[in-house]
């Protein structure tokens, strides 16, 4: 069994995209800026753009985080993404999710210039991944994306099973594994609440990408000797030992899936830290007018 280790992969691509913006910055060009928007004080949220604003930091980015409290208008929301859009300093931006309830987030997404959208969440985007044109990819899918390839795990050909079949995780990764590149060429199944049997359709599998934010979903004797196994979950269990009160929680019960694996991925330490590149990565890109030139 090898670990998958996504902090180590993380590390080195922040490592390379640091020296492109020495690179960047010893001919004069103008050095990328990431903002983020942030509504409310949920937790998970707060820690999330905390880390996105230092992973730029420690890159060399600019970055810009512009607040509002939960009671925003959509309207006021909406002016804000107008004024990013606007505003030439500004390379991309994200609008952090979830949003109150009172505000619909599709309506904030699509209003986002789908040539700033670094978080790769706008249908132009999305439907431009899907048919395999240049895009913003999103954190997440990207993530997922890299390590396969950093790992050299092979994927034409396999079969690959999907857990979940959310927006920003299961159908993406779903459509990128079965576009004819690599990491791709798979033959792909996405299950999801409705699914009968997938403890059958798991042991079929030669990859398991775990999507649903149900913790130790899988376990080991739903998949087969040298899977590969990606666990995207990141569920808050509550953890009276640790100081935050909360351990995060893979969809893979770790301990009865690793001895099967070929390679798996922990959590935390797999899927998490690459989220953060792929949007400083989608940063840089941006800021060089590389996908929308
Ligand atoms: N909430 C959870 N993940 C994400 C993400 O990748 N981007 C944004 N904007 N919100 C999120």
């Amino acid at each position: 069994m090898q670990l998958i280790d996504g902090k180590a992969v993380a590390a080195q691509i922040k490592k390379e995209i640091a020296e492109e913006v020495g690179r960047i910055q010893a001919l004069g060009g103008k050095i990328p800026h990431l903002a983020a928007v942030l509504v409310g004080h949920d937790g998970g949220s707060e820690t999330y753009v905390a880390a996105k604003v230092k992973a730029c930091e420690e890159v060399g980015f600019r970055s810009s985080l512009i607040r509002y409290e939960s009671d925003v208008s959509e309207a006021e929301l909406l002016a804000c993404v107008a004024s990013l859009n606007a505003d030439a300093d500004i390379d991309g931006f994200i609008v952090q999710l979830p949003l109150p309830p009172h505000i619909n987030p599709d309506r904030i997404i699509e209003a986002i210039d789908y040539r700033k959208d670094v978080d790769g969440f706008h249908p132009v985007n999305v439907g431009r991944m899907s048919i395999g044109l240049p895009c913003f990819l999103s954190a997440t899918p990207a993530g997922i994306v890299e390590l396969l390839r950093r790992y050299r795990i092979p994927t034409a050909g396999k079969r690959c099973v999907v857990l979940g079949r959310s927006n920003i995780v299961g159908k993406p990764i779903a459509s990128l594994l079965m576009q004819k590149a690599y990491p791709g060429d798979a033959t792909v199944t996405v299950c999801h609440s409705r699914s009968e049997d997938i403890s059958a359709l798991c042991r079929e599998a030669d990859i398991i990408i775990a999507a649903l934010g149900s913790p130790h979903f899988l376990k080991g004797d739903m998949v087969k000797e040298g899977v590969t196994v990606i666990d995207v979950g990141t569920t808050r269990v509550p953890d009276p030992e640790r100081k935050s009160g909360f351990r995060l929680t893979g969809d893979v019960d770790f301990d009865s899936v690793a001895p099967k694996a070929a390679f798996i991925t922990p959590v935390p330490g797999g899927v998490g830290p690459m989220t953060i590149v792929s949007l400083l990565r989608n940063t840089l890109l941006a800021g060089q007018k590389v996908v929308y030139p």
